[in-house]
């Protein structure tokens, strides 16, 4: 008979206000190590390789991503209803029915596609810190690179970088400590997104090309088609979840990479290690360190029962620190011999980043045009990083210097 998770003696996390990544992870392999579950202050926590892939496949947990506005504080119904449709929570027949029609149109042929453009917009971002010899980083190159990606891949026109721009930052307020307090300018936001997408829809509908919009208009399995609103949630969602993740695994790349300039230095002679170099990024750092789950019935799981309703913390970045899959974690290594187990930052399972073949596309062609236009890479400051309670966390500054000319 399976033990109630309740009076399991398991380590409690501290969640402390203003904790660094660091800190927790420094708990997790400490205190937590040999317990493949943990307690924190709204329900538990899985730590393992094994345990974090074992909740994220079972379709048992559902996604509670779309519960973090509640969470938050926001009680607004016309907000939270929007957000329940969303592939990025929502469940069950709805999500599989989502996934099937729009998961042809996101495969690496079709981010393949983009990847001579994505190598003309890092070498124009990247054009005045190679001159010069010094930048930061984040507002130089991070922030505005994935926005004209996401524009190509939809099909808008050059000339709309700029409102995209404006209206993903707005959009993009929802992974905000204080979400519930700017949710009137969420609001408008989607409402312009919404109305933009529309038009660009109408457009691709009576005159198809080769973009993303397009596959997903006529995406079609056994007659069942996407509708308009469908549509516009896909176009939020891409922005969404490819804008600010691709940004900041960028930015926690490139600080990495100024801290071991030794393997900055054999990317840029081998540029066939970019795969590679991506996945032990994403490793050793992710963008998205977890993701939150809750029972959606009573499941039983590792002899352990966990009631309806518990809620539980998914740590891809402990996960990714497992010695039981990954040998001597704690050394960043862009030639560790292929484990076979895929690194855990694009999550797993259903909700599996719809997105991955694309970021992996942007991060392998920015990281080889940066290694060879950036070299003797070197941190000219502290970086500064956003709070670990952040969803998706990165440097927020990050002055570096280089090697001028190149
Ligand atoms: C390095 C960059 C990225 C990281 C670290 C990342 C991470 C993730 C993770 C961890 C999930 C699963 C969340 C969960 O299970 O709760 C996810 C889902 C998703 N991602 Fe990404 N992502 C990245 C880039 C992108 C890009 C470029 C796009 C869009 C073009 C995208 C679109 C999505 C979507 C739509 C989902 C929801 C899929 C579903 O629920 O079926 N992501 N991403």
């Amino acid at each position: 008979m399976a033990t109630h998770v309740d009076s399991l003696d398991i380590p409690k996390i501290p969640f402390l206000v203003g904790q660094t990544r660091e800190e927790r992870q420094e708990f997790l392999r400490t205190t937590a190590q040999g317990h493949w579950l943990a307690k924190n202050d709204i329900g538990y926590n899985v730590i393992t390789y094994e345990s974090v892939m074992g909740v994220l496949r079972d379709k048992r947990w559902h996604s509670a991503t779309g519960l973090v506005a509640q969470i938050r504080g926001v009680t607004d119904e016309q907000f939270l209803s929007r957000r329940r449709v969303s592939i990025l929570n929502a469940e069950g027949d709805v999500h599989v029915r989502l996934r099937r029609l729009v998961a042809p149109a996101f495969s690496p042929r079709s981010a393949d596609r983009l990847r001579p453009f994505m190598q003309e917009v890092i070498n124009s971002l990247v054009d005045p810190i190679a001159a010069r010899g010094h930048g930061e980083f984040i507002a130089e190159v991070c922030e505005p690179y994935p926005i004209p990606i996401i524009c190509e891949l939809l099909g808008a026109p050059k000339d709309d970088w700029q409102f995209f721009s404006r209206v993903a930052t707005d959009v993009l307020r929802v992974f905000s400590e204080d979400m519930a307090q700017q949710l009137h300018v969420i609001i408008a936001a989607q409402d312009e997104l919404n109305a933009y997408s529309r038009t660009l829809i109408e457009q691709r509908r009576a005159i198809p090309r080769d973009d993303l919009l397009t596959d997903l208009i006529s995406a079609e399995e056994a007659g069942d088609k996407l509708t308009t609103e469908e549509l516009e949630m896909m176009v939020e969602a891409v922005i969404v979840g490819g804008t600010d993740t691709t940004r900041n695994q960028l930015g926690l790349a490139v600080a990495l990479f100024a801290q071991h300039p030794h393997q900055w230095e054999q990317l840029a002679n081998d540029p066939s290690l970019a795969p590679r170099a991506v996945e032990e990024t994403m490793r050793y750092i992710g963008a998205v360190g977890g993701t939150v789950r809750f029972a959606s019935e009573d499941i039983e799981y590792n002899d352990i029962f966990f009631p309806k309703g518990t809620f539980m913390s998914v740590s891809m970045s402990s996960g990714n620190f497992d010695t039981n899959v990954f040998p001597e974690p704690e050394v960043f290594d862009i030639t560790r011999p292929p484990v076979g187990q895929p690194q855990l930052s694009f999550g797993a399972g259903i909700h599996y980043c719809l997105g991955a073949s694309l970021a992996r596309a942007e991060l392998q062609e920015a990281l080889v045009i940066l290694s060879q236009r950036l070299p003797k890479l070197e941190l000219d400051g502290d970086p500064e990083y956003k709070p670990s309670s952040v969803g998706i966390f990165g440097p927020s500054r990050l002055p570096i210097r280089c090697e001028p000319g190149h």
